[in-house]
């Protein structure tokens, strides 16, 4: 008895001991790039990247020369687009604020964090940040000062980002006006305010990504591997559509597979699956028109015949269209498209024998038809067929027959705006009814807009009301 009683002790002791080793490891930042070979920016530190360096001569057999004139221009260009593709803007920009100057709140379930100013002002952006500073933020999530960075920042995306396109970003955020604004202090409860916890979650859920931009699957084509690099490198999809578990780490085996954003009381869709999104089934042509116009094809304005439904987007993707999308370039847009439509479909989760989605109460239908005929038809039409260019169809609209009734809720209660794009320039919008309308009525007009003119979802009740809105 005593022997094992040792051993076990001796066994905890060893495993204390390494996982001390493995959290002072992520504290110390042991690894975190400081062997990473140079590159084209780093070499330019020397001779930063601005206009003055263009007159320098070029530097004649450097091992690496510094971009100057054209190069640098086309380095900074590249850089722009690409902190487009990464929706840099959409964190880092305040409501009304100077661009990427920081200070915008991220809500999450362990508190608020401010994006930081990203700017090259030397007290409060990134005046002093070298290129290999900004490449271990994006690649290892580790802040100058060597802090660990909190996942909110989507580095764990991020890390697939190769060192060529890092520095491109850098050199164009190095080329913004400064801008002097101090950051936010991060508003987290205890003890996930801590650098230990934010350790602990590293060992646990981050591994840093090859960044060698090398094929995801050299048996596929490019267009599958530009897409499969976008979407889960830069443009961070799964950030969103990947569920995450309740330390707020992605799960990795249900990649795209569909989840409530936490902290944000939004329903990001399974990409990969006919009852959700189910681009697998749309016309190519109208994934792209999505992410570049934010409606597809048939639902804007002149419409254009296409088998797909009329789709717009809302809330938290609206703004992924208007801050990012919609500026991909037309192969980029393709590659991501053509990437969603190859993911291999999900198979419905294993349902128990289906009890058949019972038909709502007359009752609750009457009061949602009447709230539906007074509110809501003006727009959306009397038999939910909407309007082309205008009001999307509700009938057999993918968003109102979720089995996940959040969105459906949410643009109730507070209404919308599809985003303005150069594909659709003045989107119409939706009022929100929250002052209106009561939980009940809510329940009403969703369960009626659920089953009314051939759809078929489950009746909502006002409890379900009452989660959504109180849902933080
Ligand atoms: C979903 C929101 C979000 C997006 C998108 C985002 N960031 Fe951030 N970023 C944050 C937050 C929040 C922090 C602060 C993290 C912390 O302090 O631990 C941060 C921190 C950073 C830092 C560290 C700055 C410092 O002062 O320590 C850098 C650099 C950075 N982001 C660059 C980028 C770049 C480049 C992009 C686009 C490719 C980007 N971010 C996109 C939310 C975001
Ligand atoms: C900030 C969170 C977020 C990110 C990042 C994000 N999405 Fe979404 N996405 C959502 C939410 C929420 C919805 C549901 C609302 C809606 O239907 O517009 C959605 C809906 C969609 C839809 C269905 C739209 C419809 O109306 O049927 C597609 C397709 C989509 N996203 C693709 C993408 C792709 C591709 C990316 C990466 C380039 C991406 N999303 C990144 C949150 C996000
Ligand atoms: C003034 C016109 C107008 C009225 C009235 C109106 N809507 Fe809307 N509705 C819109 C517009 C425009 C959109 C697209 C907004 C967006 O994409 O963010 C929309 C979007 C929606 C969506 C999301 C569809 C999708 O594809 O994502 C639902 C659901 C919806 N409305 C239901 C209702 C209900 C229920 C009512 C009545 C309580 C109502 N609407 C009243 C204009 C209206």
């Amino acid at each position: 008895m005593k022997r094992v009683l040792w051993t076990l002790a001796l066994v905890l002791l060893v495993l204390a001991g390494a996982v001390g080793a493995l959290l002072l490891r992520e504290l110390r930042g042991a690894g975190d790039g400081a062997g990473d070979g140079p590159s084209v920016a780093q070499a330019a530190d020397a001779a930063p990247i601005a206009a003055s360096a263009a007159s320098a001569p070029a530097p004649v057999a450097a091992t690496v020369a510094a971009p100057v004139g054209a190069a640098a221009a086309d380095l900074r260009a590249r850089g722009a687009y690409l902190a487009r593709v990464g929706n840099c803007m959409g964190c880092h920009t305040a409501r009304g604020g100077a661009p990427y100057a920081g200070g915008r709140p991220i809500e999450t379930p362990f508190g608020t964090l401010y994006g930081p100013n990203l700017t090259p002002d030397a007290q409060t952006g990134l005046g002093r940040w070298t290129a290999q500073d900004f490449w271990r933020a994006l690649h290892y999530g580790r802040a100058r000062d060597g802090r660990l960075l909190y996942p909110a920042f989507p580095y764990p995306d991020y890390t697939h980002v190769t060192r060529a396109d890092a520095d491109a970003i850098y050199a164009y955020l190095q080329s913004l006006p400064p801008v002097a604004q101090p950051n936010r202090a991060h508003a987290l409860r205890f003890p996930y305010d801590t650098q230990l916890a934010l350790a602990a979650w590293r060992v646990l859920f981050f591994t840093p990504g090859r960044g060698d931009g090398a094929a995801a699957d050299p048996a596929r084509g490019a267009q599958w591997n530009r897409g499969a690099y976008l979407v889960n490198g830069l443009a961070h999809c799964g950030a969103c559509h990947t569920p995450r578990n309740a330390l707020g780490a992605s799960q990795a085996s249900r990649a795209l597979g569909g989840g409530l954003i936490p902290g944000q009381n939004w329903y990001a869709p399974a990409l990969d699956a006919a009852s959700e999104t189910g681009v697998a089934h749309w016309p190519l042509d109208d994934v792209v028109a999505l992410l570049r116009t934010g409606v597809t094809r048939a639902a804007s304005a002149p419409p254009v015949a296409s088998t797909a439904a009329q789709a717009s987007v809302s809330g938290p993707m609206a703004e992924v269209v208007f801050h990012s999308t919609q500026y991909l370039s037309d192969a980029d847009a393709h590659a991501i498209a053509a990437y969603l439509q190859a993911l291999p479909e999900r198979a419905a989760p294993p349902a128990p024998p289906a009890p058949p989605i019972a038909a709502p109460p007359r009752r609750l239908m009457q009061r949602g038809a009447e709230i539906y005929h007074d509110h809501c038809a003006q727009c959306h039409g009397t038999q939910g067929q909407g309007e082309r260019g205008a009001f999307p169809a509700l009938a057999g609209n993918r968003a109102v027959l979720l089995a996940e009734p959040t969105n459906l809720v949410r643009m109730i209660l507070q209404g919308g705006y599809a985003p303005a794009t150069a594909g659709n320039p003045r989107p119409y919008g939706m009022p929100p009814y929250h002052q209106l309308l009561g939980d009940e009525d809510v329940a009403a007009v969703a369960t009626f807009v659920r089953n009314a003119w051939g759809n078929h979802a489950a009746a909502l009740d006002t409890i379900d009301v009452y989660h959504v809105r109180e849902r933080r």
